[in-house]
């Protein structure tokens, strides 16, 4: 017996969206129907989906009518509105955005790390913030071992984090330099191509934007204790999709480099990539496209006799946020956790 979904993607237009797309079609994930949302602005567009020419739907009431799953991806107001109004009509929303990460009753899920904590939700699931996943799963596997007590986190943010339009910008910038003209910003605040800045995201009274406050809050619910010490410095990079992280960590007596190697060697989610003669570690060129966060330049931290060092590479769009969405789909339907009475059942 096996069972289909009937599924939205809210904000299938989008980068994230797109990458939905192709990701439910790739892991053969189990659809009935397939509705896809978006604004009024793109009503009518046809994305591909297993061969067929799907048609765009403005967002409304009626869209999320016979729906078992929703994936959202269009925002944190657009989810803020349209989320309950899903839930109501008996879906369940996994939401890409940052609106439900911290109600605590809403599970904050990285599938290789605290799968059970979605068995808990009531309607909605929320998809960590991009940086917080991919620093997630290198940490948690050393931390299982050996208690990490502070983490000190610097961050290279690609365009993609921004959505579709900041990355076409930055390939315009790029190409109005080399012409010889001024780039011009309209998505992001400052032109991006050949410059990065700090993350433009709103700062708090102590001077932490809002990206690196996700980056010590998320993580702390994720690994379900308050007690890890971190600090984040983000910076958006002119780079397409991956964002890399340069990550120390303090943990409460030495680990060896050796040692966190041969873990993060057999941890899911992760590959090691590390070659000392040719410094060759990873690069978001590399991690672009890839399911896994590509992890290396592991060292022993000269200032802290418990500190490690390491460097680490993903995708944003994919393990940052698609990825894991789908994830934590797949999870839901082998945890049976996708209400049963809507869905389609075939023998
Ligand atoms: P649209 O393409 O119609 O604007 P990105 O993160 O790449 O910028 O994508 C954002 C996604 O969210 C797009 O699919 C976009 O649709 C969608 N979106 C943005 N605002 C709304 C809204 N108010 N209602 C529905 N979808 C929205």
């Amino acid at each position: 017996m096996s069972k289909s979904y009937r599924v939205a993607i809210l904000g299938a237009t989008g980068a994230v969206g797109t990458e939905l797309l192709e990701l439910l079609e790739h892991r053969n994930f189990p659809i009935a129907d397939l509705k896809l949302l978006a604004s009024e602005r793109s009503a009518g567009r046809t994305l591909r989906f297993k061969g067929e020419n799907l048609t765009v739907e403005p967002v409304s009431d009626r869209a999320f009518e016979n729906v078992d799953l929703v994936l959202a991806s269009a925002g944190g107001s657009t989810s803020k509105t349209w989320a309950a109004i899903a839930t109501q009509k008996g879906a369940v929303v996994i939401d890409n955005s940052s609106a439900f990460r911290m109600n605590p009753e809403v599970p904050l899920v990285v599938p290789e790390v605290n799968p059970l904590a979605a068995a808990n939700h009531q309607g909605i699931i929320a998809n960590p913030n991009c940086t917080t996943i991919l620093m997630t799963l290198a940490v948690w596997p050393l931390h299982k071992v050996r208690p990490v007590q502070r983490i000190v986190v610097s961050t290279y943010q690609s365009a993609s984090g921004a959505g579709a339009k900041a990355m076409a910008e930055v390939k315009t910038q790029t190409s109005a330099i080399l012409q010889g003209h001024s780039p011009v910003a309209e998505v992001l605040p400052y032109p991006l191509a050949f410059n990065l800045f700090p993350h433009n995201s709103p700062l708090n009274d102590l001077g932490y934007c809002e990206e690196e406050m996700k980056m010590v809050n998320e993580t702390r619910k994720i690994f379900g204790t308050q007690q890890i010490r971190i600090t984040a410095t983000c910076v958006r990079v002119p780079v397409l999709r991956a964002h890399s992280e340069a990550i120390n960590l303090e943990f409460e007596s030495p680990f060896s480099s050796d040692e966190a190697r041969e873990i993060l060697n057999h941890s899911p989610g992760v590959k090691l990539v590390e070659n000392w003669e040719t410094n060759h570690f990873p690069m978001p060129i590399e991690a672009t496209g890839k399911d896994e966060v590509l992890v290396g330049r592991i060292r022993q931290d000269i200032s802290h006799p418990c500190g490690l060092e390491l460097w680490l590479c993903g995708d944003q769009i994919r393990k940052g946020a698609a990825l894991n969405a789908v994830q934590i789909a797949e999870l839901l339907v082998e945890k049976n956790l996708l209400k049963v009475s809507k869905a389609y059942v075939s023998s």
